[in-house]
């Protein structure tokens, strides 16, 4: 018998495994669970021998018509048609998604369960991308965490809630690489970086899926969206993507392959062109790459209709070949269209199609059915839903993890955390009072009432007679978003040019009658995601004139910014003295916010991407290859620099750090061994904090040329005033291997190395070591 974990400890235990040792602050009494919970048994999780035997003998009994059923996947809203009970009740249906009213989720499944021939449970879907009704900062925040115990944990919680709600099956985590801000989604993946995007991708999947896929708090993940969709071509959303096979393998491609070695029970397959061929008709990426070389045997999903897409991608001449390259690409389910039920017998009987692919299709979803323990225990309890949603628990956790993700930019003599003198506070912005934009995109379950605004948690911090609050502009999406019908920011309320004139007229008369001004600028939640890329990164709308404005009142101002993507903040990043990113922060944002402001919490996050001085710079990816004229690569252009604004792993804190003493245990390391890299990192300051340590590594010379520099090791810790530790930093050499566009193999290849460890990307401790056979 299994005895369940505790959470902290677990938690702990993957810290040590990954990075040495480090406390997480996740091992606080809030996040353990009680005694009875801890001495529980749970069944052991399904083998896949198991799941796959019980699926065999289940696809005897099918009928083709309910196989097709099963590989069908039908988007559903509440109230809902009857159409769906039809569909339930004849097998016609695999999967559901985006229903998330409890009590239907559980009334449609007794009818599948009871009502359907062969009585095989339905998959309830949904993209649970940075919490369900609770929400978590957004994924780009908690990349900027560089603490894997942050996705990890809000993953987990909010598995919790969709679990409880009859979800089992989460669209996330989204791991995309992304070297492009103009590229909306950018904010739903871990930014610009193979190494950091991994460690993300594996923590969000244990988050999920825990230990076991049919307890009763843990869902299915599903990694996407396969592959390449982040480099868009000019950040457009769904356009086609060109990239090398060197990029491919050594950049894209290890954050998926992160995620399906934790175990990730489900991939989906991308929207657009890559080089060339639909990601859902590309068998190069859905069997050779993912089946043969990955060896997955877990279920593959289309994205929302892309199959039925690749007759617009000029690639199936219609409906019916659209759906034959799907599946002999080795799609299993369809995600809103119905090719595959609609056209799938003819192709059986022509011979397009064969019934061991359908057979291999269905294994994998009445597998993965089978692992969620859906056969046992198909029904949720709806009557105890509510009741675990947006929990005490929840809700310390949120505001804990959105500490943890702020970014300290700039902080010029100390302004922040804000002195405890400071009796009037002028707090302005168009996002400084709204629900919906505090959440971030994708959080089609959450409550916008539940959130709590920067307003909110300021006053609740400093007292509501210390605010002085007004917005002083409006901004407003352009062109509608997509999701705006289900969640959508306040419209503006401004009619009319006076009316502008006077609000921000009365902005700036706020600011000089305080004694510092908060200014809570950015983009609307609807401004980054999904079918939001945008061709300039400057802050939309009155929002600058506004910023530079309230400085030149001559008083102090700290830009607070909410959004998802580098913006252009070049002017403020010499003229504002105090800059915190704050991403979408979530439901507790506005608490968290007050919480890093006032100092009660210190921020300890680093930029999960380079960030551009202006937008002709992208992209401005730091692992590049250094070519001709090396001692020359900031002066790429004659009319400006080519260096970032902010460098990668970049983020300041209130206390101040030195990072010195470098060693290695040895000049020379076997490939197959890990060496041995520490440092010493001191506190230097008077107030406890974080730093997180960056390890950087070089290959001289080899089959190929390497970037000018790779993470490859990383470990944010806690240190008290003045501290000094010895940081443990494991190099394993197996992350020096490479995929050569020489030899087009994975190579580890003998020869010199250079090493930095530092606070960032321009790390300085150096040293060298030698890789040997
Ligand atoms: C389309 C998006 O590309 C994908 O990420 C999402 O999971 C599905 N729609 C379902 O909402």
């Amino acid at each position: 018998m299994r005895v369940r974990a505790v959470p902290s400890l677990l938690i702990l235990s993957t810290v040590a495994i990954i990075f040495g040792t480090t406390a997480s602050y996740l091992a606080s009494p809030s996040a353990t669970v009680s005694a009875h919970q801890v001495t529980q048994p749970i069944p052991t999780p399904a083998s896949d021998e198991e799941a796959r035997a019980f699926a065999d003998k289940l696809i005897r009994k099918m009928t083709l018509a309910e196989k097709l059923g099963q590989m069908t996947q039908i988007p559903l809203n509440y109230p809902t048609n009857p159409a769906a009970d039809v569909q339930a009740r004849n097998g016609d249906v695999g999967s559901f998604l985006f229903i998330t009213e409890a009590a239907e989720i559980n009334r449609l499944q007794h009818v599948a369960v009871e009502q359907s021939r062969l009585h095989i449970p339905l998959l309830f879907g949904f993209d649970v991308i940075h919490g369900f009704r609770t929400i978590y900062p957004v994924p780009i925040a908690m990349a900027a965490s560089w603490d894997p115990a942050v996705p990890e944990k809000a993953q987990s919680m909010a598995a919790r809630e969709a679990r409880a709600t009859g979800i089992q099956w989460t669209f996330a985590p989204m791991v995309d690489i992304a070297r492009d801000p103009r590229w909306g989604r950018m904010m739903e993946g871990a930014g610009e970086d193979p190494f950091l995007g991994s460690r993300m991708a594996e923590a969000q999947v244990k988050g999920f899926q825990g230990d076991d896929l049919a307890s009763p708090d843990h869902i299915m993940a599903c990694v996407k969206h396969f592959a390449g969709y982040g480099a868009a071509s000019g950040g457009r959303d769904y356009e086609e993507s060109n990239i090398s096979d060197e990029q491919l393998w050594n950049v894209y491609f290890p954050p998926f392959h992160a995620a399906l070695e934790a175990g990730a029970g489900s991939l989906m397959s991308a929207y657009m062109d890559l080089n060339g061929v639909p990601a859902t008709g590309n068998r190069f990426l859905l069997h050779d790459v993912l089946r043969d070389d990955w060896n997955f045997r877990g279920m593959v999903v289309s994205d929302w209709s892309s199959v039925q897409s690749l007759t617009t991608h000029g690639f199936a001449k219609d409906n019916a070949d659209a759906a034959v390259r799907a599946v002999n690409a080795g799609v299993d389910m369809e995600m809103t269209s119905t090719t595959f039920r609609d056209t799938l017998p003819a192709a059986l009987k022509d011979g397009a199609v064969t019934e061991a692919t359908l057979n291999n299709a269905v294994r994998d979803i009445l597998v993965a059915k089978y692992k969620l323990g859906l056969f046992k225990n198909p029904y949720s309890d709806p009557s105890k839903a509510a009741a675990q949603m947006v929990t005490p628990e929840q809700r310390a956790t949120a505001r804990k993890i959105a500490t943890r993700t702020a970014v300290l930019l700039r902080d010029e003599n100390n302004l922040l955390p804000l002195s405890a003198n400071a009796k009037s506070i002028a707090l302005i912005g168009p996002l400084a009072d709204s629900k919906p934009d505090i959440m971030g995109s994708w959080s089609l379950a959450g409550h916008p009432s539940d959130s709590v605004t920067v307003l909110e948690g300021m006053r609740a911090r400093f007292g509501a007679s210390h605010i002085h609050y007004t917005k002083g502009v409006e901004i407003e999406r352009e062109q509608p978003s997509i999701f705006d019908p289900q969640f959508s920011s306040p419209k503006p309320t401004m009619k009319t040019d006076a009316e502008r004139n006077a609000e921000f007229h009365h902005a700036i008369d706020l600011v000089k009658k305080s004694d510092v001004a908060v200014l809570v600028l950015g983009e609307l939640q609807s401004m980054s995601g999904e079918r939001a890329s945008r061709s300039s990164l400057d802050l939309p709308g009155q929002q600058e004139q506004l910023l530079e404005a309230a400085v030149a009142t001559g008083k102090p101002v700290v830009l607070v910014l909410l959004n998802a993507r580098p913006l252009n903040i070049t002017w403020a990043s010499t003229h504002v003295p105090a800059i915190l990113e704050a991403w979408y922060p979530g439901t507790e944002g506005g608490n968290a916010i007050a919480d890093v402001l006032s100092g009660d919490a210190n921020p300890g996050g680093k930029l999960p991407f380079a960030w551009p001085v202006t937008i002709g710079q992208i992209p401005i990816n730091y692992a590049r290859n250094l070519t001709q004229i090396p001692e020359a690569p900031d002066t790429r252009y004659w009319d400006g620099t080519s260096a970032p604004l902010y460098p990668f792993g970049y983020g300041l804190s209130y206390s101040t750090f030195t990072t010195t003493n470098l060693r290695i245990a040895e000049p020379t390391v076997h490939a197959g061994s890990t060496l041995q890299v520490s440092i010493d990192v001191q506190n230097t300051s008077n107030r406890p904090g974080d730093e997180v340590v960056q390890l950087y590594t070089h290959q001289r010379a080899g089959s190929a040329s390497r970037p000018v520099r790779e993470l490859k090791g990383f470990l944010r810790v806690s240190l008290q005033p003045h501290e000094t530790r010895t940081i443990g930093l494991p190099l394993h050499t197996k992350d020096l291997g490479f995929w050569s566009p020489q030899t087009h193999h994975w190579s580890m290849e003998p020869g010199t190395f250079d090493l930095w460890v530092g606070s960032d990307e321009t790390a300085t401790n150096h040293t060298t070591f030698d890789l040997l056979p």
